[in-house]
């Protein structure tokens, strides 16, 4: 119950970066065959989310997806920005206060409400100088679900761009980017995708992309027509690669991709709508147990259909990462923790983060676990 630190690697993702392995030692490796592995996760993660495969790059991480959509935006002096700052992940943080000395870019804090980052508050935040809006599609802790609809509309009726940190959702919430008004997502592999770290995606949708001049450009975001070699110079016009391709460099990590194309597949097999109808059920049934127990879970049990993976339990913001305040809460923790629960603390509060690889016999395990040591320790 730890997706949101790392998801679990599946056996068909195993074999598929075994199988790459062999092919190098024993082979060499084959590039052409890289390359069609390239294009094929390109295809599958773009209909993953409801992208054309041109609006999605390769990165290495959500940090460096955002930052390369920060980085290419034509900033100018007082210029601002809006975000809910506490309850977004320091890496998209560091970038919007490297922004602000650099540029000269205001960045606009929102506080937030409940837990929960304000759509309308976000918006009360912007003016014609507003440039960027963004937002976590789901916290790391506690783990709500963002209304990014309502943001994606605001942002296209002001001509700001929303640029959304989607590694708490993609892959295990079904992920339409048309139809929530997303400019742009960054993510990385290794939690809801199931896949390796040093490996993640940028989608830019076109319209945006191709207003972005990227602070790197290299051999793949180079467009030399079809069938060029990758060694090759061009005429040195060096035209940029349609939509968010243009934000693609050198050589893929293409074992990241080997694992991420395996989950991928079987996501697309499965069917988004679905898994996130399953996640979002066990979910809710956790929560309703921890409740019955008399314990605290942040923001209650959501209702149906607006919940996410993640169960956080505890006082948001007593404790740290790793550490928590509250000695019942602690304790709960080791107890868990000794009986073969794997879940994180965050922000001071037990963090349960769900995906397919869970059943409700899990569900049901944690809870009689609980209600163990609830005797006595906690709540009732
Ligand atoms: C919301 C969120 N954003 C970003 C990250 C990590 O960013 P990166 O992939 O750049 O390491 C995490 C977790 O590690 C996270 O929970």
């Amino acid at each position: 119950m730890d997706t949101a630190a790392r998801g679990l690697l599946s056996t068909d993702s195993r074999a598929a970066i075994d199988a790459m392995l062999d092919d190098r030692l024993y082979d060499g490796g084959d590039k052409s065959a890289m390359f069609d592995l390239i294009a094929r996760v390109r295809e599958r993660y773009a209909r993953l989310i409801n992208a054309d495969v041109d609006e999605i790059a390769f990165t290495k991480n959500v940090s460096e997806g955002l930052n390369a959509i920060v980085a290419a935006f034509d900033w100018r002096k007082g210029d601002n920005m809006v975000l809910c700052a506490d309850l977004e992940h320091p890496n998209n943080v560091f970038p919007w206060r490297h922004l602000v000395r650099r540029a000269g870019v205001e960045m606009r804090v929102v506080a937030p409400q409940e837990g929960q980052i304000p759509a309308e508050a976000l918006a009360d935040a912007m003016d014609r100088r507003t440039r960027m809006v963004s937002a976590s599609s789901v916290t790391f802790a506690p783990g709500f679900r963002m209304d990014m609809a309502a943001i994606g509309q605001h942002c296209r009726a002001r001509g700001a761009l929303f640029l959304v940190d989607g590694v708490q959702s993609v892959g295990i919430l079904a992920t339409d980017v048309a139809a929530l008004g997303i400019d742009a997502m960054a993510t990385s592999t290794q939690k809801g995708l199931l896949g390796l770290y040093g490996m993640g995606f940028l989608y830019c949708r076109r319209e945006w992309a191709e207003q972005l001049t990227p602070a790197y450009l290299s051999r793949f975001g180079v467009d030399l027509g079809a069938g060029v070699h990758e060694a090759a110079l061009g005429d040195g016009a060096d035209r940029l690669m349609p939509a968010a391709r243009r934000f693609d460099l050198g050589n893929y990590n293409y074992i990241g991709a080997a694992a991420v194309d395996a989950s991928l597949a079987m996501m697309l097999d499965a069917g988004p709508r679905r898994i996130e109808a399953y996640v979002t059920g066990l979910a809710r049934k956790l929560a309703q147990g921890l409740v019955d127990l008399g314990l605290p879970v942040c923001g209650g049990v959501p209702p149906d259909g607006k919940g996410s993976s993640i169960v956080a339990l505890g006082a948001l913001g007593q404790g740290q990462h790793d550490t928590v305040d509250d000695p019942a809460m602690a304790a709960l923790y080791e107890h868990l923790s000794a009986n073969g629960v794997r879940l994180s603390i965050r922000r001071g509060t037990l963090r349960f983060s769900l995906h397919v690889n869970n059943n409700a016999a899990d569900i049901e395990r944690v809870i009689e676990l609980a209600r163990g040591h609830n005797r006595g320790t906690i709540g009732k």
